[in-house]
């Protein structure tokens, strides 16, 4: 009977949580309508090929090899505050570790995993668009020379542990790993929209874009994890509570370092 409640609490939090992204994404539409309005016209170069869109041709693995991007298009002017460009770059950096570590926790399970009829396709779906989130983030450093983490070597040796030390324990937990992983994620880019909406600039509507996004890609992904018995992990309160305070941890210090 309590774990039953407990469940469903569980379930009416994720609920919220999806809830909560929809009221932001409708917040974000409507003031990305009315910047519309009132923004300065963009030149036409920068108006077909966003700063902050997506870009397939950047190297998907490193920042620094996304380089040759730099050379081709000329870095946009950012007429931000000093704060403001901080803020950004705090964001954008983080962004990128998170994904970095996202990918690392993805190929630990897959390693272990890869190969189970019914998880192995969930997992390389769920990879495949960690890979392409990185992908964007890398290009977004590199164009806005962001300085990158310093702790990449950490954040990949600790995504793959974390990834194939909960698959090692079954699916139950790798799935778990991935509830406690998104739902600290999809709250931290719903966190980063918010603030996104307070800078008044036409550059942020498409990164805002972005995050938005990839927010929702993170939701799926803890929708995911629900559907396929997160929750019947062996001792999934005291996993999902270690991961979870993780990630935040991880998410303060990649802000900084
Ligand atoms: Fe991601
Ligand atoms: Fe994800």
């Amino acid at each position: 009977m309590a774990s039953a409640l407990q469940n469903s609490l569980k379930r009416t939090t994720a609920s919220l949580l999806v809830t909560q992204s929809r009221l932001v994404s409708a917040t974000a539409a409507t003031t990305t309508r009315a910047l519309s309005t009132t923004a300065p016209t963009r030149q036409a170069t920068t108006s077909t090929s966003p700063p902050f869109a997506s870009s397939d041709n950047h190297n998907s693995t490193s920042s620094t090899d996304s380089s040759s991007s730099t050379d081709s298009a000329p870095v946009p002017p950012l007429k931000l505050s000093k704060e403001q460009r901080e803020l950004l770059e705090e964001m954008i950096r983080v962004d990128q570790a998170g994904e970095l570590g996202a990918n690392w926790i993805y190929r630990g399970q897959y390693a272990v995993l890869g190969s189970d009829k019914k998880v192995g396709p969930l997992l390389q779906h769920m990879w495949d668009q960690e890979k392409h989130h990185l992908k964007v983030f890398d290009g977004i450093v590199s164009q806005y020379r962001v300085r990158p983490t310093a702790l990449r070597p950490i954040w990949e040796m600790a995504g793959f542990a974390l990834g194939a030390g909960t698959a090692l324990l079954g699916k139950e937990a790798a799935m778990a790993c991935t509830e406690a992983v998104e739902t600290v994620i999809g709250g931290h880019y719903n966190d980063q929209l918010r603030e996104l909406l307070k800078i008044d600039h036409p550059d942020i509507a498409e990164l805002r874009k972005v995050v938005k996004q990839f927010r929702d890609d993170e939701l799926e992904h803890l929708e995911t994890a629900l559907e396929h018995d997160a929750q019947k992990a062996p001792q999934h309160e005291l996993l999902s509570n270690a991961i979870k305070q993780g990630c935040k941890a991880a998410i303060w210090i990649s802000s900084k370092v």
